[in-house]
């Protein structure tokens, strides 16, 4: 073959390729399924929907163990010396200065202050000596968002005014128990400086003071008679509380489960390295502050792409990923974001309504009603729905939200479940019975919730585990504070 003939053959190949390939493609093009217009999402039917929340929601066994042994190892970590490790612990571990478990035999009137979530409840109760705490007025008064969010002084002024309200006799110092349920660093039984705001709240100049003198330089501005004789978190209220009323010794802990969630224990001395000086005889309530558990990691506790938007439109973003994957501030937002999900991929009508799309508008109150109703076609979910505009909703979406309600719910009681189990294991009481003094809305309220958190400890081994509902343990336990820690 000449040259020339040669180019022809090559020409001839390179044409034959270039025809191959495109009518290939062509042919591929043709195979191709294009792409629909609406998102995968809208393909999803609502058996698939369910399944996907409940997979997306799900803590197996084997997660549930991985996160008590992070808990218990951030447990030591935080009780270990200051500074002597490189990293801090996720969870605070800080001594409440109460060293005197109550008997139940302690006897006398008194008054007790409690703050920690939308609510101020002042109380006067009288300890009977045989473990009962009976009540003789409660007052409740609501903390608006603007105190909330306003200055310290408008905020302790207020709650000096609800002290004002209860005190009978003015001509002499009125001794108050007082809970403050957010995180302190305590040196001393009566004082405590706020380490960081929790739950919403953003009141200005109380973080890094101390709250006792903020809250007795409001009584010296008001002219009120008073001093602050025990300041205490609301786990340490539940857990004296319930040390007083069942007086056996067996209450190792006290969990809140309410608007926000927190545990503390009965920890020997000994232990709590950080306390200086280091004391080698008796024990000490320590409050964990388990809500802050895998902050600002984030790496144990597995959240879905709905925790990581409530993390990150919270006021205080980065911290407490335990708490808002668990309590009651946040479960409602949690579903309200899937909600908006759903009703943007069609699977739920109301697209743009104002609780869906209204951060916090979809509350946790409404999850209990909804997983409440046992009725054949979810009508009571139906009506719930109409009264909060969501009208028309058929029985497919409801079946849906009651699920997704549960799969949310569900989740937080085994990642609590996991959490005491930690505790319980820490104090070596796996294999005799443990009471653990429980207080909160969430955890009286939520159907069912209780149990999946018993049942929880027995898949890990903790059927020894007695929780004991501990009402109104928050505000009683202050009263049992000061009337224990003066003497
Ligand atoms: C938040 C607070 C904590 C409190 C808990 C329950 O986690 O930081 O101190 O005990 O809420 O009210």
């Amino acid at each position: 073959m000449d040259r020339f003939t040669d180019r022809k053959v090559l020409v001839g190949i390179a044409a034959a390729v270039v025809l191959l390939g495109a009518s290939s493609l062509w042919f591929n093009r043709r195979k191709r399924i294009p792409p629909k217009k609406t998102s995968l999402k809208t393909q999803l039917s609502y058996e698939q929907a369910i399944k996907n929340f409940q997979e997306a929601f799900l803590v197996s066994k084997e997660h549930m163990l991985l996160i008590k042994q992070s808990m218990e190892d951030e447990f030591k970590l935080g009780l270990s010396k200051v500074g002597e490790n490189d990293r801090k612990s996720s969870i605070k571990m800080l001594p409440s200065y109460v060293d005197v478990i109550p008997s139940g035999k302690e006897m006398g009137v008194m008054y007790a202050l409690d703050i920690g979530g939308t609510n101020i409840r002042t109380l006067k109760c009288e300890l009977d000596g045989y473990g009962n705490i009976k009540s003789i007025f409660i007052r409740k008064r609501f903390v608006s968002d603007e105190l909330q969010k306003g200055s310290a002084e408008q905020l302790f002024d207020f709650i000096a005014a609800c002290v004002s309200d209860i005190l009978d006799d003015v001509t002499e110092e009125n001794k108050i128990g007082f809970t403050f349920s957010f995180p302190m660093d305590q040196s001393s039984i009566d004082s405590g400086v706020l380490i960081k705001w929790t739950k919403g709240y953003t009141t200005s100049g109380v973080e890094g003071n101390d709250i006792v003198h903020l809250l007795s330089e409001a009584f010296r501005r008001a002219g009120i008679n008073a001093k602050i004789t025990a300041l205490i978190n609301d786990t340490v209220g539940t857990l004296i509380a319930s040390a007083y009323e069942v007086a056996d010794h067996n209450t190792m802990a006290g969990v809140i489960l309410g608007t926000g969630t927190n545990a503390c224990y009965v920890e020997q001395k000994a232990n709590i390295l950080k306390l200086e000086p280091q004391v080698e005889e008796g024990v000490m309530i320590i409050n964990t502050e388990w809500g802050n558990f895998d902050s600002p990691e984030y790496n144990v506790l597995r959240p879905t792409q709905y925790d990581i938007v409530v993390d990150k439109n919270s006021p205080n973003y980065s911290s407490q990923h335990f708490e808002k994957m668990v309590s009651g501030m946040y479960l409602g937002e949690i579903v309200r974001l899937a909600l908006l999900e759903l009703s943007q991929s069609k699977l739920f009508s109301h697209n743009g309504a104002p609780p869906i799309i209204t951060p916090h508008m979809f509350g946790t109150a409404y999850l209990s009603e909804i997983q409440r109703d046992d009725t054949p076609k979810l009508e009571n979910v139906e009506a719930l729905m109409n009264r909060i505009g969501l009208p028309n909703t058929t029985y497919d979406e409801r079946r849906l939200l009651k699920e997704l309600c549960h799969a949310v719910a569900l989740r937080s009681a085994r990642l609590v479940a996991s959490a005491i189990a930690a505790i319980v294991d820490r104090v070596g009481k796996k294999e005799t019975e443990c009471v653990v003094a429980v207080d909160g809305s969430l955890y009286e309220h939520y159907p069912g919730y209780g149990d999946n958190i018993q049942e929880g400890l027995r898949e890990l081994g903790f059927e020894h585990v007695i929780l004991r509902l501990t009402k109104d343990g928050s505000g009683n336990g202050a009263a049992v504070a000061a009337c224990v820690m003066s003497k």
